[in-house]
């Protein structure tokens, strides 16, 4: 059979099981796959195109027979099996923080710089996010318009930490509107009817680590050390997906319907902005769907050569399985598995 023998670690989660879903709706060139997570799962069985699979505990032995390793289980496990994989002679295209300002680790958005894919050395770094749809959303500006500084506030979903917090918002949900008491698990606090402005921990700067990954990612992936990137995530009882208020100040003057122009030309991108019927982006119409979308446009009022913008995407598709799997068909496409060779 033609295609490539393919991986997933950590296939039980929210991200795992994303990633079935996009290979097989993207129809991506699988001649043998692999399904690995935790001790706690092994012998489960998944579907992949209508086929069962058995779940797998992850082994330095689970790389032998592997083109393509995509990681959904967490840095601890990233950093530990990825260089096996990569060694093994996979290409590892990894979703967690562990690699991703390594230099020597490319870390992209296929809309943006896939070119970086062919200098890897065997892993390749998803960006967070958050960071993915902003930048979806910013770069084809910015290549027009050179950014000079972007101030960011996220209301991210709970289903960014993983299936234990969908269970947690559902849980405390019930719980709250059955007059209980809520005992918070997987936040530091409840999030059911609640918004908390903390997404990861804390660095000394006073940043959050997720708000400063927004900052070094950005610029990574763009190519530009000087764009100044100031975010504040929040955590908001949502499900899926996650929307952006940003505002951004551009070199030069850009009026709302240059910003509206460009962005309809621009990959991956949807624009939704008609204040007069009420239409923008929400979580909820973007959650399960592909596209970054963008509204609410306008002048920012209190800055010259400046707009803000809505931009919401589906976390786990955009953010995470979709932009792995567009990886690694560039990777396929343009014969970069085992660069140099
Ligand atoms: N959710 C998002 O929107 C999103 C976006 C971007 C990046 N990410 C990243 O993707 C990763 C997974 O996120 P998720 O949302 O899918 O989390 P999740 O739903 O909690 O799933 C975690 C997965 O990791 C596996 N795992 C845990 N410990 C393991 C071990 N010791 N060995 C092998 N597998 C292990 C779990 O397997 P078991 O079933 O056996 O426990 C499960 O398959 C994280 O690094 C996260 O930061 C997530």
């Amino acid at each position: 059979m033609n295609g490539y023998r393919v991986a997933i670690v950590g296939a039980t989660g929210l991200v795992g099981g994303e990633f079935i879903k996009v290979l097989e709706e993207r129809d991506f060139p699988v001649s043998t796959m692999q399904l690995f997570a935790s001790d706690r799962s092994a012998g489960k069985k998944l579907f992949y195109n209508h086929r069962e699979y058995e779940v797998k505990e992850t082994s330095p032995e689970s790389f032998r027979d592997v083109d393509i390793a995509l990681f959904s289980a967490g840095a601890d496990i990233s950093r530990y099996f990825a260089p096996i994989a990569a060694r093994s002679g996979a290409v590892v295209i990894d979703n967690s923080a562990a690699f991703r300002m390594e230099e020597d680790v490319p870390l992209v958005v296929p809309e943006i710089n896939a070119g970086d894919i062919k200098k890897h050395k065997g892993i390749i770094a998803n960006p967070n996010c958050s960071t993915i749809q902003m930048v979806v959303a910013l770069n084809p500006l910015h290549k027009i318009n050179p950014i000079k500084r972007i101030v960011v506030t996220t209301f991210q979903s709970v289903s960014g930490t993983g299936s234990a917090a969908i269970d947690e918002l559902t849980i405390q949900s019930k719980q709250i509107l059955g007059a209980q008491n809520v005992v918070p698990h997987v936040y530091p606090h409840q999030i059911a009817f609640n918004v908390l402005p903390q997404i990861d921990v804390f660095l000394d700067n006073a940043y959050t680590k997720e708000e400063w990954k927004m900052v070094e990612e950005t610029r990574k992936i763009m190519h530009d050390d000087d764009i100044l990137v100031s975010a504040t995530c929040v955590r908001v009882p949502v499900f899926i997906s996650h929307s952006e208020a940003v505002n951004v100040e551009f070199t030069n003057s850009i009026s709302p319907d240059d910003a509206r122009r460009i962005l309809a030309q621009a990959p991956g991108v949807r624009v939704l902005d008609d204040p007069a019927i009420s239409l923008y982006p929400h979580p909820w119409m973007a959650a399960g769907t592909d596209d970054t979308y963008v509204g609410r446009i306008r002048r920012d009022v209190s800055a010259s050569n400046s707009l803000v913008m809505w931009i919401v995407a589906d976390n786990v598709r955009k953010g995470a399985a979709l932009n792995a799997v567009q990886i690694a068909e560039e990777l396929v496409r343009h014969e970069w598995l085992h660069p140099g060779a």
